[in-house]
């Protein structure tokens, strides 16, 4: 696999085995910042029942990241509307390790950020994501996806915000 093509799919209840899978065997590396994404899922049916009843009164779009080739699952996106805001979202994302470095989550960001912007079914007016300071990577990718830093976030400890607008996202699908 030198170079990633990517696909990304609304997750349905037939993902649930392949994405526990992932998340099962990178608790390490899902929770190098901090992160609760592996800590939040730690027996087969709290992924499953994720997918089946998403929380009542949030608005959630979950992805699978999926090699456009093998359609192996990578990794995992979403958006999630912001509540108090108007038609502001946030995305969050990861890959399995042994799947970075290979372009597949700036493809996947690029691809939803864009959707979430630009399509009249989505048509929201911001994205927005935060992430811890010494994440590297994931600045990179979100710099590489078009998105601005805007520095850290007082509101919020350790993590720097970016957002990215339409006028941003004219050049990314
Ligand atoms: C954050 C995370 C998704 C970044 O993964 P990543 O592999 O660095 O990101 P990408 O898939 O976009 O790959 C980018 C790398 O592939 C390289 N690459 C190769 N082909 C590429 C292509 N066609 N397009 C873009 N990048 C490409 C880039 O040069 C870059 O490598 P570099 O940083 O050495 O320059 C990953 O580290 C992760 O899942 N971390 C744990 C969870 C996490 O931190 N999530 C984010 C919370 S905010």
């Amino acid at each position: 696999m030198a170079r990633a093509s990517v696909l990304v799919q609304r997750l349905t209840p037939a993902d649930a085995r392949e994405l526990w899978e992932l998340i099962d065997r990178n608790r390490r590396h899902l929770s190098r910042f901090g992160d609760d994404i592996a800590g939040n899922y730690l027996t087969f049916e709290s992924v499953r029942d994720r997918i089946d009843k998403p929380p009542q009164g949030v608005w959630e779009y979950r992805c699978a990241i999926r090699d456009a080739e093998t359609a192996q699952m990578v990794g995992f996106v979403k958006l999630t509307l912001l509540p108090h805001l108007y038609r502001v979202v946030e995305i969050g994302y990861w890959l399995g390790e042994e799947f970075t470095g290979l372009g597949y989550a700036t493809k996947a960001v690029r691809f939803l950020t864009h959707l979430a912007l630009t399509d009249p079914e989505f048509a929201y007016v911001q994205v927005r994501a935060w992430v811890h300071s010494d994440n590297l990577d994931s600045r990179k990718v979100l710099a590489r996806a078009g998105y601005t830093e805007h520095g850290p976030d007082p509101d919020r400890d350790g993590l720097v915000r970016f957002s990215i607008s339409p006028a941003g996202a004219e050049n990314l699908s």
